[in-house]
């Protein structure tokens, strides 16, 4: 793109052709006012606040392009009276319960009528009875919806749902002689306003919005109509103090607002009330936003008796087993304890395959990482995902491919055998492919057969994708037709690749073809690392494969049917030595970006933690665990930057300022990559008798953590008491003569389980899954190895 100067009230701004002169004066510290627009959003030109001049021509800031040589005022006599008008408008019939609404304080209303120094009221019209409406985890109060349509947006231009629109309002019209009288934008704006409200679709069976409950329209919200229900009529927004940090739930580690004060007037502990977010530049899950109350309350206290036990553990253990779930530092305190001690240190979930996905990549491509972060999904243009339930891998990611769709005139290709509904959702141009388990190398020799030419790409790797048959895809109708349509201008092209690959049969000869793509075609590749900090766990932990006889230390891994842990450190609460849970913690985690992110503490934590054991195991004397963060390793792209010293914001002209980037190398060499006959497919058949069952959570639910959480509890499908079980779509719940808790019995050789039956409406066919979010599950035993996919009997239980 061009740089391009405009001049706004007279200041030279530099910016990019295409850019919306709002977002060039921000980017200037330029203040104009806007209500409905939302960075990476379509302007929806619904409060027309925003109008300047652009060239001597009324123009709104918002949806009119920046163009070299304009000159811009934004304030004019004209200007001011509309702006003035609206708000009037925007103030008529408000309800004047700023006292107990939950955005005083920090309402755009309060905000915008003080600016415009609203300070007499010109209109009038007879009111409607708008009563508010209960969405479950959200509350809606018609009565303080000013109809911006922020709500609407975000949930179709970001999220991807789709769950909101305008209905009518079922008011008067306005008097016919206002439209001579009054200022023209107010007036059409008014007129707007007063035809609708905000409509949803609610689940009868679970009585939530039918949506994915991730809030963000709770976020957006501009005055107090969408609030959280928990957290209504709780707190004066004022009251609340702001803790910037990272979600702890996912890879994408979202930068979120912790807002904590005092519980009650009996109990001065600081509670977190709720999880905001800087909307305009980062988007939250429901789990960022509604799963923070997982703190470890188990009134842990300064025990030397308890800290003495855990230093002869460690002396004496033979393994120490973790997940990703820990901060960088956690993961550098025991590697340095593993380097003194000798322990194996084993990582009990996907990390260490995604370590060996990692490294058979890096053999290949000679360099750590592939190119793509969420940054490059959301300014391509056409995207595809392979290998990933996006939707609930990583909804970021899916939040990102969903935006490149709306606002880039975006396509893309969604490739796994799970059906998602909610894919379908994110738009027409997007085609889902659902192919059977085991063909995800033939997906990227398919992939390769479309988009690779014989330019770029190696003539052997060319040939051989063309020439295998991909007719057992299961490509949808017309494929051939729609993709020609859907490549039509797309300039940008992004490939997803998720955790299906890594426990592959054929994770290596994936990791290669992964390289080939990225190196050979214009596809910019983003990994999904598999768990919050696996990526940084993966670099600074030299992890073992296997356990091996002897003492078995579970560092927040909990005594299953599947580990014999001998002793529990951990965050949960109920361990042999309790530490503090991720919002009790400062540290960093290295997230899916390969960017090196704050995580700050929310709650206090009375007891001790990792580094006062490495303290006396090592005889140390480090005050605290982020005293850590400067050493993170440097020959794996860690800085010499102290925790303090790190940034955690996002700026006006949308840069994001979190830590900082891992330091590596990025680029291909040129070395050639061989080609041989070890990377061509071997065919796995499935067998046609027994059913397949995929390894994945529901919505909003990841880890041990999500699962304690209050709130997304009550997301729980019937109240199924928030246990994990087999979950099933609707159509083959019918198909196998089941309800919601009825009991199934999975059968794999001579392996059983006996689960409750859980119908998921936001997944359809045939494959159901089994989540790991729930200890409860035993889910090992049926899995073969480390595929996300296995095949098994199930059957009805009475
Ligand atoms: S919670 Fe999220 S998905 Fe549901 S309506 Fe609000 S923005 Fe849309
Ligand atoms: S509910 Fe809030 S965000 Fe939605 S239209 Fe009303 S005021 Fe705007
Ligand atoms: S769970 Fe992942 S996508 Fe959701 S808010 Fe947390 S980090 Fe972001
Ligand atoms: S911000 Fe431009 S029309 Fe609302």
């Amino acid at each position: 793109m061009n740089e391009i100067t405009v001049t706004i009230d007279g200041k030279e701004c530099k910016t990019q052709e295409g850019e919306f002169i709002l977002n060039v004066a921000r980017e200037n510290d330029i203040f104009i006012p806007a209500i409905c627009y939302l960075t990476r959003c379509s302007p929806t030109l619904a409060c027309r606040i925003c109008l300047v001049q652009a060239d001597g021509k009324n123009a709104y800031a918002c949806n009119a392009k920046a163009k070299d040589g304009m000159e811009v005022i934004t304030s004019t006599e004209e200007i001011e009276a509309e702006r003035r008008a609206i708000m009037e408008v925007y103030d008529v019939n408000h309800p004047l319960e700023c006292g107990v609404c939950d955005q005083s304080g920090e309402c755009e209303l309060q905000n915008y009528t003080l600016e415009m120094k609203i300070d007499s009221q010109n209109y009038a019209i007879k009111d409607t009875h708008k009563p508010t409406q209960d969405w479950g985890l959200m509350h809606y109060d018609p009565s303080l919806c000013i109809m911006c349509e922020r709500c609407v947006t975000s949930c179709k231009d970001m999220i991807g749902d789709t769950a909101l629109k305008t209905v009518p309002r079922g008011s008067e019209k306005l008097p016919a002689e206002l439209k001579e009288e009054m200022p023209k934008d107010a007036y059409a704006m008014w007129n707007k306003l007063n035809k609708s409200l905000i409509g949803s679709a609610i689940s009868s069976e679970t009585n939530n919005l039918d949506c994915t409950n991730c809030g963000e329209c709770i976020a957006v919200c501009p005055v107090g109509a969408i609030v959280g229900t928990d957290f209504q009529y709780t707190s004066n927004a004022w009251e609340l103090t702001k803790i910037p940090s990272a979600c702890s739930h996912c890879s994408s580690a979202c930068h979120l607002e912790y807002e904590v004060k005092h519980t009650s007037i009996e109990n001065s502990d600081n509670k977190i009330y709720r999880v905001k977010n800087e909307f305009h530049y980062s988007s939250l899950c429901g789990a960022g936003r509604f799963g923070f109350d997982y703190q470890n309350q188990s009134d842990a206290t300064k025990d030397a008796d308890k800290l003495a036990e855990a230093v002869e553990k460690f002396k004496s253990a033979k393994n120490v087993v973790i997940d990703g779930v820990i901060t960088n530092e956690e993961a550098l305190i025991l590697q340095n304890l593993k380097n003194k001690l000798g322990f194996n240190l084993v990582a009990n979930d996907e990390t260490l395959i995604f370590d060996k996905f990692v490294k058979a990549y890096e053999k290949v491509a000679k360099k750590p990482f592939t190119n793509g972060t969420t940054e490059t999904i959301h300014s391509s243009d056409f995207v595809i995902s392979v290998g990933t339930a996006l939707k609930t891998d990583n909804p970021a990611v899916r939040y990102a491919f969903n935006n490149s769709m709306k606002i880039n005139k975006g396509a893309g290709l969604y490739f796994h055998p799970v059906v998602d509904p909610v894919i379908n959702g994110l738009g027409k141009n997007i085609a889902q492919i659902n192919h059977q388990p085991h063909q995800e190398l033939k997906v990227l020799y398919f992939i390769i057969s479309l988009f690779a030419t014989e330019e770029k790409m190696p003539k052997e790797i060319l040939d051989y994708a063309k020439s295998l048959d991909y007719a057992d895809l299961n490509l949808p109708d017309k494929f051939d037709a729609n993709l020609t349509k859907f490549l039509k201008k797309k300039e940008k092209f992004s490939l997803i690749v998720g955790q299906d690959f890594y426990g592959s049969d054929e994770a290596e000869k994936l990791a290669y073809l992964v390289a080939i793509i990225e190196k050979h075609t214009d596809f910019e590749v983003l990994v999904i690392s598999p768990n919050t900090n696996s990526l940084g766990v993966s670099l600074i932990c030299d992890l073992n494969e296997n356990l091996t006889d002897g003492l078995t230390i579970g560092y927040n891994i909990k005594k299953s049917d599947n580990l014999n842990i001998d002793y529990e450190i951990s965050a949960f609460g109920d361990g042999d030595f309790n530490i503090p849970a991720l919002n009790q913690q400062e540290g960093t985690f290295t997230n899916i970006d390969k960017r090196v992110v704050p995580l700050n503490s929310a709650l206090s934590f009375n007891g001790y933690n990792l580094n006062d054991i490495a303290n006396e195991v090592l005889n140390l004397d480090v005050e605290n665990t982020i005293d850590y963060t400067k050493y993170l390793p440097t020959d794996k792209g860690y800085k010499n930057i102290a925790f303090d010293d790190l940034e955690n914001y996002f700026t006006n002209a949308q840069e994001e300022k979190r830590g900082y980037i891992l330091d590596i190398n990025s680029e291909f060499s040129d070395e050639v990559i061989s080609f041989s006959d070890s990377n061509k497919i071997k065919e796995t058949k499935l067998d046609a008798n027994l059913k397949v069952i995929y390894l994945a959570n529901p919505i909003n639910q990841f880890n041990g953590f999500t699962h304690k959480t209050e709130q997304l509890a009550k997301l729980d499908r019937e109240q199924l008491n928030n246990h994990g079980g087999l979950y099933l779509s609707p159509a083959f719940a019918k198909e196998l003569g089941v309800s919601n808790g009825d009991k199934v019995k999975i059968t794999k050789a001579n392996n059983n389980l006996e689960l409750q039956v859980i119908i998921d409406n936001k997944i359809d066919g045939e494959i159901s899954y089994l989540p790991t979010f729930d200890n409860s599950v035993s889910y090992k035993t049926i899995f073969d190895k480390d595929y996300r996919f296995t095949q098994v009997k199930i059957t009805k239980l009475n």
